[in-house]
């Protein structure tokens, strides 16, 4: 087989060749309608497929012998333990809490929303809401209170999973108070709470709505997996768009499971038995398809890490993981290895391990860029593979199929399309353009297994969000070309969507926290690029005519209001006072010119701006930014 013929075949006969793949996952009642429609118009696949998720990911495993295999290798530096649990083991917990949260009163459609850090049990209230066909939704443990109560709001969920701690780099982060926070500002009030307590701190229940979560546990009967249409929703996960509203991507069982292990083999080449590591965060997209879904649905086993690449005690931690469980497979977002590089420029942790296992390294959340790939590249001696992909998609776009057939890597491309994909560069008016040309990167429908087919309860804003710029397309919100041999370079966001950190945030948001500062009449949020971070936010403000204040101050209060409605995440730690921001006549603000300025680029002045001469001010306001994240 190569890429080629397997390429093609998914995009010319897309039905024989997702009947295939499904063929080798474990139905109860296995699909012969694989691709239709459904009350929207959308594709959906696998229409009469019956399945559980969580009884394909583990019970089945469990069924054909592989049991006392590890399913996960917990390691957590932060707090210093370590845990092995294999696939029986997984089996009787996450059963054990599914009976808890029957207890509770969750039945199949219920949402349940998992409020935890990097902790095993967060992957088994997955698994335990996905063995009653209940809808979870995990939002990352770094996101402030009402970020948490936007999300409680939207997804409605009957029970909270959530710990009373995490643990940052020399820091515990009380989950609890935000928690109960959140509640207090939600207008939708969840039945109960269940809590894990944590040694580092605990929390004080609430009475008749909070639950212990070892208590409750040990007290319930095991729940056996309730069978599931394969286009059920299995979980919602938000992420930022251009609002400040986030947007709640739906994921189905069927397509999902189908993708998630289709990808382990074909992409990642991973084969049951052996060791992958995503060193992510279950709260993000990758965690919750690299860290849990697809190892499992695999068969192989996922490291379960609860620290970070530097400090956690030094830049050899990547390292000593790698070796010390014998990973085949490491995949992390490129601002990881920035960091592990300034902190160690000349790889002096990386002495002592016996990387010898370690056959690739994947990359995605941001781009890859050429000095990252390079750097990582030579000091590990092996192929270093770029991957696109989105929350909406779950999987890579666009990737090296290295299952299959490597295919040489070009620095800074994440590849070639992934089968299934079919990726267009449009120009704007929706025609595809030649090879080199720069355009708007788009999917041909139908999108394949695992895409998202609407936003929750919203699916008004998914057509408009996505589909409805070009007919017969579904948009990325990336820009980008395809070279002469089709390989895929990924340029970036053509929105207000930024990258920081590898994490997806909205400056529209930002923007809606500086405006709801007393002093300011207007702002904007730019993404500036910043070489550990990939990027950082800047706000621009305008005062309220006759408001005095010391920038200084206000620069300190709006940062505070960050980390208090968005959270720390957003790295926002530069706020600039101007006299006038540039606008088009129609009165839109010209961020992307200000963010040129701020980047250092070209820029042409749009003939449609309004007030030209703000221009000079701004750029020397601009140029020469000395950020730190
Ligand atoms: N809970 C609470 N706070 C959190 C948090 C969490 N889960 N994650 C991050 N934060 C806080 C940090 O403590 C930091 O707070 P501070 O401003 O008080 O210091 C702030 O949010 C910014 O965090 P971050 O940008 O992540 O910086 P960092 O220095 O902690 O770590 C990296 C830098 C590069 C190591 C880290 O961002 C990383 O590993 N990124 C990869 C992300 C990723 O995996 N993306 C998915 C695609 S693969
Ligand atoms: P998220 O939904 O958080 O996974 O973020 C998706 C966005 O991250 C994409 O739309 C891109 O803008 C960016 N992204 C992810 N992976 C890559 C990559 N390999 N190259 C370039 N950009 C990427």
């Amino acid at each position: 087989m190569t890429y080629l013929s397997e390429y093609r075949r998914s995009i010319d006969q897309p039905e024989s060749f997702w009947a295939e793949k499904a063929a080798a996952l474990d139905w109860y009642q296995a699909p012969t309608r694989i691709l239709g429609k459904d009350e929207n118009g959308m594709d959906r696949w696998f229409v009469d497929g019956v399945m559980n998720t969580c009884h394909m990911a583990v019970d089945h495993h469990v069924a054909e012998g592989r049991g006392d295999q590890v399913a996960f290798y917990y390691d957590s530096p932060v707090t210093n333990s370590k845990q092995a649990i294999t696939f029986a083991e997984l089996q009787r917990d996450v059963a054990q809490l599914a009976g808890a949260l029957v207890a509770l009163g969750v039945t199949k459609g219920d949402r349940v929303l998992i409020y935890m850090p990097m902790v095993p049990q967060a992957a088994m209230a997955m698994l335990a809401c996905a063995r009653l066909g209940a809808v979870h939704s995990v939002v990352f443990g770094g996101f402030a209170a009402h970020e948490l109560a936007v999300r409680i709001d939207d997804a409605q969920p009957k029970v909270v999973l959530s710990a009373s701690c995490g643990i940052e780099v020399g820091r515990v982060i009380e989950y609890k108070p935000l928690l109960d926070k959140a509640i207090d500002l939600a207008e939708h009030k969840p039945q109960s709470c269940v809590v894990l307590q944590r040694p580092q701190a605990t929390a004080p229940l609430t009475e008749g709505r909070d639950h212990d979560w070892n208590t409750l546990v040990a007290a319930s009967a095991p729940a056996d997996c309730v069978p599931v249409s394969a286009t059920d929703p299995l979980y919602i996960l938000y992420t930022s768009g251009t609002t400040g509203k986030p947007k709640g991507v739906v994921r189905d069982n069927g397509g999902h499971a189908v993708a998630m292990h289709y990808s382990m083999k074909m992409l990642y080449n991973m084969n049951p038995g052996e060791v992958f590591w995503a060193a992510s965060d279950v709260g993000w997209v990758v965690g919750h398809s690299y860290i849990v879904y697809a190892p499992l649905l695999a068969g192989v086993t996922s490291v379960f890490y609860e620290g970070k690449p530097v400090k956690t005690p030094d830049a050899g931690a990547f390292w000593r993981v790698v070796d010390e469980y014998r990973v085949k497979a490491l995949f992390s977002a490129p601002t990881a290895f920035r960091a592990i590089k300034k902190e160690d420029p000349e790889s002096k942790c990386l002495q002592g391990y016996d990387l010898s296992c370690l056959e690739t390294v994947f990359m995605a959340g941001e781009r890859l860029d050429p000095p990252t790939y390079h750097w990582v590249k030579d000091l590990l001696g092996v192929p270093v593979v770029d991957h696109w992909w989105q929350t909406e998609t779950g999987w890579a776009i666009a990737g090296n199929p290295t299952g299959i057939e490597t295919m040489a890597a070009k620095a800074g491309s994440a590849t070639l399309p992934m089968p299934g994909y079919n990726v267009q560069i449009l120009d704007e008016s929706g025609h595809e353009v030649g090879p080199n040309q720069q355009g708007a990167v788009a999917v041909k429908l139908p999108l394949p297994p695992s895409c998202l087919p609407t936003i929750w309860g919203n699916f008004d804003r998914f057509r408009a969000g996505y589909l409805s710029q070009y007919e017969g397309y579904y948009v990325s919100g990336d820009g980008g070309y395809k070279d002469e041999d089709g390989y895929v370079f990924i340029m970036g966001r053509t929105d207000d969507v930024i990258n920081v950190a590898g994490h997806r945030l909205s400056t529209g948001e930002m923007e809606e926290v500086l405006a709801g500062h007393p002093a300011v009449a207007e702002c904007a949020v730019i993404g500036v690029s910043n070489e550990l971070k990939g990027q950082l936010p800047v706000g621009l403000v305008l005062l309220k005519d006759g408001v005095e204040i010391d920038p200084e101050a206000l620069q300190k209060e709006v940062i505070a209001m960050m980390r208090e409605t968005i959270g720390a995440l957003a790295c926002f730690k530069t706020n600039l006072v101007v006299n006038r921001l540039p606008k088009t006549r129609s009165g839109k603000i010209l961020r992307k010119l200000l963010r040129q300025m701020a980047d250092g680029e070209e820029y042409t002045v749009p003939s449609t701006i309004d007030d030209p001469a703000c221009l000079p001010e701004l750029q020397e306001l601009l140029q020469g930014l000395e950020l730190t994240g």
